[in-house]
């Protein structure tokens, strides 16, 4: 069957501006878009750039936005996305600077990778890990440890994309897989790291990362996890741990989510972010958007408080 693919051409050192070229070629059932692009490159305009290797959604190589989605171009089918969209365009991945076509500059990528120190720090690498902690590290990884760095999901963060220091989704879950390693030592202070800004509290949990993951890491589950170790663990006075910590409180207490309140406990030690968020909260307080501080709670409320009162026994 003829199709036709637009692909976004672009190269730096020349063009003022990426421009969309269609291209028409025959493809069945089998074909791939690495397929494809390959049989343009070879047959068609050999100056079209992408980058591919492994061909069997190993090398993570080939990761681009097909139909405005990251994904491994050697993993999908032409004719499931003609099914699905009518039409196919390619373009490079987001977030990350174009070089040429589909190819990206990594570097903010491996750049972030790297601040999570994604390897067993020991310092006694020849005493044996108990055989215990070694059985049960396969179900603590999550897996964790599935991922084949293609980036897709720091392309498709959106909280990498307003703040490009945020560590992003494929760090963190790779900090997390050295996290439960019976082998490393210095969890405490990786985790610690990650208590700062860019850390783990500035994922906004779209699950977009979890979306487009060709390997199932579901790095929003990582960072979860890691908010649940840095709070079990005591490192509890961000605001986002106290967002969690003090949403339980208030819901136990009340038997209802006081939202009037919750921003006072949250912000009680960080009285800068308090006194900036005041203005909004006299706001939404007299235009009926929250509720009162002290007003009377909802029908129903005890039923809650006796459910969280249970929890607790
Ligand atoms: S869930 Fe968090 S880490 Fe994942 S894409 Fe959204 S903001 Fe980024
Ligand atoms: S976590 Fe998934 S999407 Fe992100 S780099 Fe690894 S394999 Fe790719
Ligand atoms: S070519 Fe290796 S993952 Fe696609």
């Amino acid at each position: 069957m003829r199709v036709e693919i637009t692909i976004q051409r672009y190269n730096v050192e020349t063009d003022v501006k990426p421009r969309f070229v269609d291209y028409c070629l025959e493809a069945g059932r089998e074909t791939t878009v690495l397929l494809a692009l390959l049989k343009i490159k070879s047959e068609m305009d050999g100056s079209l750039s992408f980058r591919a290797s492994c061909r069997a959604a190993i090398c993570g190589s080939c990761n681009m936005q097909i139909n405005g989605v990251q994904k491994l171009a050697c993993n999908t089918s032409v004719f499931d996305e003609l099914d699905r969209h009518g039409k196919i365009v390619i373009g490079p991945m987001a977030n990350m600077p174009v070089i040429k076509d589909m190819v990206v500059d990594m570097a903010p990528f491996w750049d972030k990778i790297r601040q999570v120190k994604p390897y067993v720090v020991s310092h006694n690498e020849h005493s044996p890990v108990p055989t215990a902690a070694l059985k049960t590290i396969q179900d603590d990884l999550h897996n964790a440890d599935a991922c084949i760095m293609c980036g897709a999901c720091l392309s498709a963060c959106n909280s990498f994309e307003v703040s490009p220091e945020f560590v992003g989704p494929a760090a963190l879950a790779k900090a997390y897989r050295f996290q439960v390693d019976p082998r490393d030592e210095i969890g405490t202070n990786r985790l610690a790291q990650l208590q700062e800004d860019g850390g783990i509290w500035d994922c906004v949990r779209c699950v977009y990362c979890v979306q487009v993951c060709p390997k199932e890491v579901a790095p929003m589950e990582q960072i979860v996890r890691l908010r649940r170790m840095s709070i079990q663990s005591g490192m509890d006075t961000t605001i986002g741990a106290r967002h969690i910590t003090q949403f339980v409180k208030v819901v136990g207490e009340e038997g209802r989510l006081n939202e009037s309140r919750l921003p006072l406990l949250m912000l009680l030690k960080h009285l800068g972010k308090l006194i900036q968020t005041l203005p909004l909260a006299i706001k939404m307080l007299f235009r009926g958007k929250a509720v009162m501080p002290f007003g009377t709670p909802p029908q129903g409320h005890e039923v809650v408080r006796a459910i969280f009162k249970g929890r607790k026994k």
